[in-house]
């Protein structure tokens, strides 16, 4: 028993955690409401209703215009109604802002647990129709004495709710008239061998050469010592992990550098902020430390997210996340995990060449771990269904929506920035006169829903403020500009006569 309750907070946890909330703005007080929404918006003959939650800050609110700050998969707070992109937006378009929560994560429960039963209504395109529904609800005379009534809605996410933002502009177009995009990926995909590439990549960057050579050796070492006994004894004993590792058994092994040693790295990267990955990589390449092996467990040890152990077995794991209770310590990852099962993949596998990770996260790790977690009939054809799904229904990167003002971060051979999700969202080749995609470099994770006094290059301030002017232009009827002058221009499809059109790609 004691074993589930010290599992690993970092399972995926740079996935499932609420953007961390900027410095609050305001001195009014936002209220938390609920809303009555369908629990299937697709059988119109299920009448069966839940609550969802959400924030609300009316301290802006002189005309009936409405911005939403999407919530993703997290349980919301009322951080992003009081400061951030949102909050500025609102300010200057007089608008209501609010936050929305998704459904099954935080306080909107649909359902009285996580069965897998019970889970068959968590689908992206029922949030969206939460969402729907909820403008439906704002612009009402129900809602605040009808004082939205026929507003125009803006939406601003990131990451996954970033492309929740660009996906109701296309399902929803009468409902959202601008959309901001933060690093949403938009292509569902099961392999993303890219990603751990992208974090290596950073590593080198925002590092060194040395530092991802540094961790090479490590993780070299540690694979090594960990087909024997003794060896497997002291990996875990240096690492702090919960339970020794059996390093005989490869779903143990996976699990240890998945959990404990790739996700750390990930984790790292998706939240720097600058000197955040120097500073790693003075730990990892202590020349005070001569066991390579030792130098890696010095740094993973250090980090929060692998406290109070790190989790090496499977079977552990699997026990933490098939608890169907909304209050379990792995709730949350058990339900982006059922949607990267049914939907995205997405899977952080060590399939690609460029970085210092071995083959240790094999993609078959996670489709075992769908079917561990959910049911034997949770196999690789349904996880392949469900993706091509997904992209059917939205059109991956193969239609951009106006209206969207996306933003990702440079892929760092590009431009020397750090997106781990960069590879899976809009790039400049996506962007069309009225859907500007803006990169920058050297940023990482959901930077760029902070407020423009937040950034922390120039670059990235330049780029909000031509967001926010961009969301004004879409709500004012007209089409977005983007003067800088010093930004490299580009002008993917110009079928237009009147304005010339430029997405900023430095
Ligand atoms: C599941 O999680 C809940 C909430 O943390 C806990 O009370 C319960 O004991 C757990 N169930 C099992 C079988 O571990």
């Amino acid at each position: 028993m004691l074993f589930l309750l010290v599992l690993l907070s970092s399972a995926l946890g740079a996935w499932v955690r609420e953007p961390p909330v900027p410095e609050v703005r305001t001195r009014s007080q936002p209220v938390d409401g609920w809303v009555t929404v369908r629990l299937n918006h697709f059988d119109a003959s299920n009448t069966e209703t839940f609550q969802m939650r959400y924030y609300y800050n009316n301290e802006f609110a002189t005309t009936n215009n409405i911005v939403i700050f999407v919530g993703g998969e997290w349980a919301i707070s009322p951080g992003w109604v009081t400061g951030g992109l949102a909050h500025e937006l609102a300010q200057k378009t007089g608008a209501g802002l609010f936050y929305t929560e998704h459904r099954y994560y935080g306080q909107t429960r649909p359902t009285n647990g996580t069965s897998v039963a019970e889970l068959r209504f968590l689908t992206v395109d029922q949030a969206l129709a939460d969402l729907a529904q909820f403008i439906q609800y704002v612009q009402s005379d129900y809602f605040d004495s009808g004082r939205f009534r026929g507003g125009k809605v803006s939406l601003v996410g990131c990451s996954y709710a970033g492309s929740m933002a660009t996906w109701m502009r296309l399902a929803y177009p009468h409902l959202v008239t601008a959309a901001f995009s933060d690093s949403g990926p938009l292509h569902a995909q099961e392999d993303f061998p890219e990603y751990l590439e992208v974090i290596a990549e950073a590593l080198r960057v925002q590092g060194s050469h040395h530092c991802v050579e540094s961790i090479a050796e490590s993780v070299q070492k540690v694979h090594q010592e960990l087909k024997t006994e003794a060896g497997a004894a002291r990996i875990s004993r240096l690492f702090n992990t919960c339970s020794p590792i059996n390093g005989s058994d490869p779903l143990d092994v996976a699990t240890f550098f998945w959990f404990g040693v790739t996700e750390t790295f990930a984790y790292l990267v998706q939240y720097a902020t600058p000197g955040d990955i120097a500073t790693a990589c003075a730990v990892l390449t202590d020349v005070n430390v001569s066991d390579p092996s030792e130098r890696l467990a010095n740094w993973i040890t250090q980090q929060s997210w692998t406290q109070p152990c790190i989790q090496a077995s499977y079977a552990a794991q699997v026990a933490a996340h098939t608890n169907t209770s909304y209050d379990a310590q792995q709730a949350v990852m058990r339900l982006w995990t059922y949607q990267t099962c049914v939907e995205y993949g997405w899977y952080q596998t060590t399939n690609g060449e460029e970085h210092p990770f071995l083959s240790t996260v094999p993609l078959s790790y996670f489709h075992r771990m769908c079917r561990d977690f959910f049911g034997d009939n949770f196999d690789e054809n349904f996880l392949r269904q469900g993706i091509k799904r997904t992209n059917l229904l939205f059109g991956g990167l193969t239609f951009m929506p106006d209206g969207v003002v996306s933003r990702r971060r440079a892929r760092p051979l590009v431009a020397g920035g750090h997106d781990p999700w960069s590879p899976m969202g809009p790039n400049a080749t996506h962007a069309t006169p009225l859907a500007p995609v803006y990169v920058a470099s050297q940023v990482s994770h959901c930077r760029a829903i902070r407020s423009t006094k937040d950034s922390e290059t120039e670059q990235l301030e330049v780029i909000k403020q031509s967001v926010l002017r961009n969301m004004q232009e879409f709500l004012a009827g007209k089409p977005p500009t983007t003067p800088d002058s010093s930004a490299a221009i580009l002008t993917p499809v110009l079928f237009t006569l009147i304005v010339t059109f430029v997405s900023l790609v430095l």
